[in-house]
This record gives C-alpha cells, sequence and structure tokens, in this order.
C-alpha cells in the first residue's frame, strides 16, 4: 500500500521524514519533490532497491539514473572528482539543478550506474529532499517520477494516478518551482560538455568551467544513454512545426483539427478558446513551469489531436526547445 505524506519542499514535518527515511534504508520507493520535477527514489547503494525503481517506471535498464547527495562533500565519498578542475567552485551552484556525470566508486550501485563506470550526482535545491537524504544516511538515485516515456510530473496531483500501489510513499508536494529537469554535465577538466539542457543555462556552467559546449544527441552509443530514448510524450499525436508562423498557420487552417498549446501572445492571435496556455512568451521561467503541465491536461481534453508552438532563442528556450522535439512529431512547412 502507498503512504500519502502532506509536506512540501519548504514545510514538512519531521515525523513524515522520519517515515520515509526508514522506508528508504529498509530498500522501499518514495517519491518526493525536488525543484525541479518529481524524483522516485531508492537507496542509490542497493542493487535490489534500485531494480524497484525501473520496474514501477517500466524504464529500460540500459538507461542510469540520477544519485542526489545532501552536501558537496559527499561527493567524494562517492565519485572521483579530479576530472572538475575548479571542484571547489561547485558550491556556488550546489544546491541546484546542475548534474554532473563523474567516475564512480564501487559503492554506487551497479544497476543504478546501468553498469557504467560513470555516475550523474546533484544536489537538489529543496529542503524536504536534503532532508531525506541526509536522514536516510544514503545517497538517493531518483529519476524523474513518471512512467517512462510520459511527460514528467511537476504537480503532486497526477502522481496517485500514476504510481499508487507501485510505490511505498508519495509526497504530496504540490507544485515544483521549475518544472524541466537538471542540466546533465559532462566535465574534462577545465571544459564542461552540456549532455542534457536544463534549468542552468551555459552561463551557470561558466562559473566552474572555462569552456562549455553542447553535446548534439548521439544515435548510437550515446555518453548520457538516455537521450537516445522516447520522451515527455503525451498519449495523443502532437505536432510541432518549424516557426511560430507555420503554427499560426495549421492553427487557422484546421481550427477543429488540433488542440493549439502556445504562449499568451500567440493565443491571443489565434482566439481559440481550447488553446492551452503556457505563459507569457518573454517569460521562459514560466513557460518552462507549465510546460509538463500542460502536456498531461492536452491528453485529459477532448481531440484527438494537438500542435504546440516553437520556440526560438538560447538559455531557457534551448531546453524547452529540446523537450518539445522529443515530446512532439516535428513536421515540416507545409507538411500539414
Ligand atoms: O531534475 C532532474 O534531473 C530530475 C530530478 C528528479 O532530479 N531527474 C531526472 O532524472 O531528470 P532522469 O532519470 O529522468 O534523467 C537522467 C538523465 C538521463 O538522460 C540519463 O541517461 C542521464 O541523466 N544519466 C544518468 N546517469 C548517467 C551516466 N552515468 N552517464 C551519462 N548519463 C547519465
Ligand atoms: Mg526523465
Amino acid at each position: 500500500m502507498t503512504q500519502y505524506l502532506e509536506s512540501d519542499c519548504a514545510n514538512f514535518k519531521a515525523e513524515d521524514i522520519e517515515y520515509a527515511s526508514r522506508i528508504i534504508i529498509n530498500n522501499g520507493i518514495v517519491i518526493f519533490p525536488t525543484e525541479t520535477v518529481y524524483g522516485i527514489g531508492a537507496n542509490a547503494l542497493s542493487d535490489s532497491a534500485c531494480q524497484k525503481i525501473f520496474k514501477a517506471k517500466g524504464r529500460p535498464p540500459d538507461n542510469p539514473l540520477i544519485v542526489h547527495v545532501s552536501s558537496v562533500q559527499e561527493v567524494e565519498k562517492y565519485a572521483h572528482t579530479s576530472s572538475i578542475a575548479n571542484f571547489g567552485a561547485l558550491s556556488k551552484l550546489w544546491p541546484g539543478p546542475l548534474t554532473i556525470i563523474l567516475p564512480s566508486t564501487e559503492l554506487i550501485s551497479n544497476v543504478a550506474r546501468a553498469g557504467l563506470d560513470t555516475v550523474a550526482i546533484r544536489m537538489p535545491d529543496c529542503n524536504l529532499a536534503l532532508e531525506l537524504i541526509r536522514k536516510s544516511g544514503v545517497p538517493i538515485a531518483a529519476p524523474s517520477a513518471n512512467i517512462s516515456t510520459k511527460p514528467s510530473i511537476t504537480d503532486s496531483e497526477h502522481l496517485r494516478r500514476n504510481f499508487d500501489g507501485k510505490v511505498d510513499v508519495i509526497f504530496n508536494g504540490g507544485r515544483t518551482k521549475f518544472g524541466i529537469e537538471s542540466t546533465v554535465i559532462y566535465p574534462q577538466g577545465d571544459t564542461c560538455v552540456i549532455m542534457r539542457p536544463g534549468i542552468y543555462t551555459e552561463e551557470y556552467c561558466k562559473v566552474i568551467f572555462k569552456h562549455v559546449i553542447f553535446s548534439e544527441d548521439q544515435a548510437e552509443n550515446p555518453k548520457s544513454p538516455g537521450t537516445k530514448y522516447r520522451h515527455y510524450s503525451p498519449e495523443k499525436n502532437l505536432y510541432v512545426p518549424e516557426t511560430q508562423q507555420e503554427f499560426l498557420r495549421i492553427c487557422r487552417k484546421n481550427p477543429k483539427e488540433f488542440t493549439p498549446i502556445c504562449s499568451y501572445e500567440t493565443g491571443q492571435l489565434l482566439k481559440n478558446v481550447n488553446a492551452i496556455i503556457l505563459g507569457n512568451r518573454e517569460n521562459p521561467y514560466e513557460i518552462a513551469s507549465n510546460l509538463y503541465e500542460s502536456l498531461i491536461k492536452f491528453d485529459q481534453q477532448p481531440g484527438d489531436q494537438g500542435i504546440i508552438e516553437p520556440f526560438c532563442g538560447n538559455g531557457i528556450y534551448l531546453s524547452i526547445m529540446n523537450r518539445i522535439k522529443k515530446a512532439a512529431i516535428s513536421v515540416k512547412d507545409g507538411e500539414l
């Protein structure tokens, strides 16, 4: 049976943390909030505990998990840090939405690492999560708490529907702060490669690294295995055109055929009452925080298919487009 606990990142009860930490120590599974998305967590030192995460999510076993720690110092216990020239500067970004891939020690479960000799580590910026890790006394392996291939969950109201009876504890912590996942980086001395763009942009990475480069998703042998899989996709077909103009053209041509998902400003141009609004076009944090929520809403509304507005730009816009491109089917100009 799943136990539901009413605590969130800022306001949490000591007895809830105590209860959930005992579950972690006994190799059970706990869904908890972070500042990005909900995580489905287990003891990162235990193969059998980590196996339960893969089962509950339906996650391919070759896609490794992110290990969450509660301090910068802990990293040295679980990973080798010499691949970061300026390791000391990490405390300027942590706790925060940055995940670092490092050579692992043997302590971290081989199941969590999917057999790789590296481990992805991050310190989340959510006091509930940090307290849970501290109280458990072990690092917590936690991928995003969604069924594999589906949108990540950023509001606890969707957790019961997806995970009731499949996990031991669910924290009902409301909405998460950022709404898209951490930035995953691969450090090599004074250079870092962004494997998955996220909430921390290139500028943040420059606090630690002299050079920042982006990895293209690689079809074969990718360094970040998760990038080769289908991700974040709603049940219904969702299309993404190349430009805002093309988005408007398609919506106007077929007003009844597609549910539009777009910024407030683009929605104003459409005057379509069924449009799902992501937020203000000038505020990428707002768009990011509503993105997965909007994909879930789209699945729950009537209508067979949808179309989502593309965003251009750097920084968070780039991370938003990374998620949209994985969630939706790309269409060329004139194709719809
Ligand atoms: O914000 C986040 O990062 C959230 C919260 C819960 O912390 N977690 C999350 O986990 O997004 P997940 O499993 O959905 O995404 C982890 C990504 C995947 O693309 C995975 O392949 C990659 O990190 N990854 C994990 N371990 C890795 C490793 N050792 N080497 C390369 N990539 C790794
Ligand atoms: Mg995920």
